[in-house]
């Protein structure tokens, strides 16, 4: 029997895998990426961070076929995306950190739509999923508006609502809310927390906040993946954190002001009820 762990050089039972990938862009002296691996299993919810230039968008990008790699080899359910890219995209797809470029059709419903259109869908589920996906991203009654006439914001939720009508398995977005207003961020981030259970996501971001909840954290600096750990260790290794330009949300700073177990605290809300354990039990003791 295979254990659940163990996937194997095929694929098996990671749904995307990176097996030393090296790639440098054209012209370019030093390596975008260098000797890059690791995996993600069915359902996992994996944060990649890392200071400017690190490298998350060039692995995005390898990830759907968009660039090949020089050396080594990337596998997304059991396919290589650089000899299968339309394949691949159908099980995995990108929100792209730039969604300026991604818009293309004439109105934002048209451009929601236009993954699924080459996927051969009937028109009635398509209405149906773009409308779903709209709905998702809070932006109904922009429908019939024009993507050129978008703000930064809005033109990123149309680049999401039609990543989501195509419903992939797997979900890479890269930055996903760093256009959002803070209210937008939270319900953009609410929603991917309702995916967690049916869908595979790598989330790019430069907020530790939004990784809080993740199943691991992978850290690219340099081109070279210099972490993979769980957000408990990542969050109490203050090196780490220093070294790759990140600096610890505030509620595990303030945890921490305070003597309390920072990683072990993921939100306010948990904060507030353990600040307040805590001056329960001193004014018992006092
Ligand atoms: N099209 C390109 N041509 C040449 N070099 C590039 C190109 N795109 C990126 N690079 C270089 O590759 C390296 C990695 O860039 P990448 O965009 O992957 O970083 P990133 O981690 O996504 O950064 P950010 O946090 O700023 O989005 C950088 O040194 C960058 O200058
Ligand atoms: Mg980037």
């Amino acid at each position: 029997m295979e254990h659940p762990g163990e996937g194997t050089r095929n694929g098996g039972s990671f749904v995307v895998s990176c097996e030393s990938v090296s790639f440098s862009y054209p012209g370019s002296g030093r390596p975008a990426l260098s000797d890059v691996s690791f995996e993600l299993r069915p359902g996992e919810y994996v944060g990649v961070v890392g200071p400017n230039g690190g490298g998350k968008s060039t692995l995005v990008r390898l990830l759907n076929g968009l660039l090949k790699p020089d050396s080594g080899r990337v596998l997304v359910s059991g396919r290589d995306p650089a000899t299968e890219p339309f394949e691949v995209r159908k099980h995995l797809g990108i929100l792209f950190q730039d969604p300026e470029n991604g818009l293309v059709a004439p109105f934002v419903e048209d451009d929601v739509a236009f993954g699924l259109e080459n996927l051969g869908v009937p028109r009635k589920e398509m209405r149906d999923r773009v409308a779903g996906a709209i709905r998702a991203v809070g932006l109904e009654g922009f429908e019939r508006r024009e993507p050129d006439t978008l703000s930064g914001g809005e033109k990123q939720r149309v680049a999401l609502a039609g990543l989501l009508a195509v419903e992939p398995d797997i979900l890479v977005l890269d930055e996903p809310t760093s256009m959002l207003d803070a209210a937008g961020r939270r319900e953009v981030l609410a929603y991917l927390e309702t995916l967690r259970a049916e869908k595979t996501v790598l989330h790019v971001t430069h907020h530790l906040e939004e990784l809080v909840r993740s199943d691991r954290i992978l850290v690219l600096n340099g081109g070279e993946l210099v972490a993979d750990k769980t957000p408990e260790r990542f969050l109490s290794d203050a090196d780490l954190l220093r070294e790759n330009r990140l600096v610890l949300p505030v509620v595990q700073r303030l945890a921490l002001e305070i003597g309390l177990s920072p990683a072990r605290l993921r939100t306010p809300e948990t904060l507030a009820e353990a600040i307040l354990a805590k001056t329960e039990s001193g004014t018992r003791a006092g």
